[in-house]
């Protein structure tokens, strides 16, 4: 028996740091939306142990997030089968769109259906937050708001836009930007609208685009942009060709921009081209490809 799932990117509509806490962590508050660009995860069941296939160069097996996930589900429930997980990767790493954490998602989900281990999502959520902090939203989506390290979610009502995705072909190192955040300049003083416009897209079917710009910000920008001018520069060419918002996703380096209508994105798309970059047009998500 084989499953194959879908494990969709990320993109943080707003993200901010409101503290460090005492386990090393920082305090978020984020709106998380998936996009639809996808890495292919299958799994299927085999006698004895979990072993991956992945065409990464240079992770080790036993470092790759999505096998560390099916160590975790196996040991955590005592199951004695194995599973060869084929991981077919289209989400760039280390470049703030979750791509290893919705892998990790994703074998999660995938396994527990594989073994019929009968887990809810809820229980599933606690098993990847062992993993990492965007885990368990990728076992929720398609929108949601992160509290916490990123783990106490609240659905939000899904954006509905089109998406340009420049990654500029260097990864980030999300710990890093963390350890380099400037803690004085992330409060939320300055943006006292937030708390209403939470309150008000809670409540909502639908948000539209505009009512969510002026929130769009990010606290990582700074650190990333300090250190990579590359990432200012495609905001801004992002905001020339059209975009009506351009921000950082995450820890960066990869900048998104949102468009209305798609023949825009794939203007913009080829206006930024350039050889050392990966491009993407995709739409935001209204539903998670992992239901259960
Ligand atoms: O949780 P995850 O392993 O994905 O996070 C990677 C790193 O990012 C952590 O080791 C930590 O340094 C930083 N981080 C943080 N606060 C968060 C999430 C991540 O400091 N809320």
């Amino acid at each position: 028996m084989r499953i194959t799932v879908l494990a969709p990117a990320k993109i943080n509509l707003f993200l901010h740091v409101l503290g460090k806490r005492d386990d090393g962590y920082h305090e978020l508050l984020t709106l998380f939306q998936m996009v639809g660009i996808y890495d292919e995860i299958s799994v299927e069941r085999v006698a004895g142990e979990v072993r991956l296939r992945c065409d990464i160069q240079g992770v080790a097996e036993e470092e790759n997030i999505a096998f560390r996930a099916a160590v975790l589900l196996k040991e955590a429930c005592g199951v004695n089968d194995g599973a060869v997980i084929t991981l077919d990767k289209a989400i760039p790493m280390a470049a703030g769109l979750g791509g290893g954490s919705s892998d990790a998602a994703a074998v999660l989900f995938a396994l527990n259906r594989l073994w019929s281990l009968g887990l809810g999502r809820e229980d599933l959520m606690q098993l990847g937050l062992r993993l990492g902090s965007d885990v368990p939203f990728f076992l929720s989506g398609p929108a949601a708001v992160g509290r916490g390290r990123g783990e106490l979610l609240e659905p939000f009502p899904p954006l509905e836009s089109w998406v340009l995705l420049v990654n500029p072909g260097f990864a980030v190192s999300t710990a890093w930007v963390y350890r380099n955040v400037n803690l004085k300049l992330t409060t939320l003083r300055d943006n006292t609208k937030l708390p209403s416009f939470l309150k008000k897209g809670l409540s909502a079917v639908k948000l539209c685009n505009e009512d969510l710009h002026e929130h769009l910000y990010n606290s990582l920008e700074e650190v990333t942009e300090h250190y990579y001018p590359e990432v200012t520069e495609i905001k801004n060419r992002m905001l020339d060709c059209g975009a009506s918002a351009a921000l950082m996703s995450g820890s960066g380096p990869t900048v998104f921009g949102l468009f209305n209508r798609e023949v825009d994105a794939q203007k913009a798309a080829a206006a930024l081209y350039r050889k050392d970059r990966r491009i993407f047009v995709a739409p935001t998500l209204t539903r998670s490809p992992l239901t259960l």
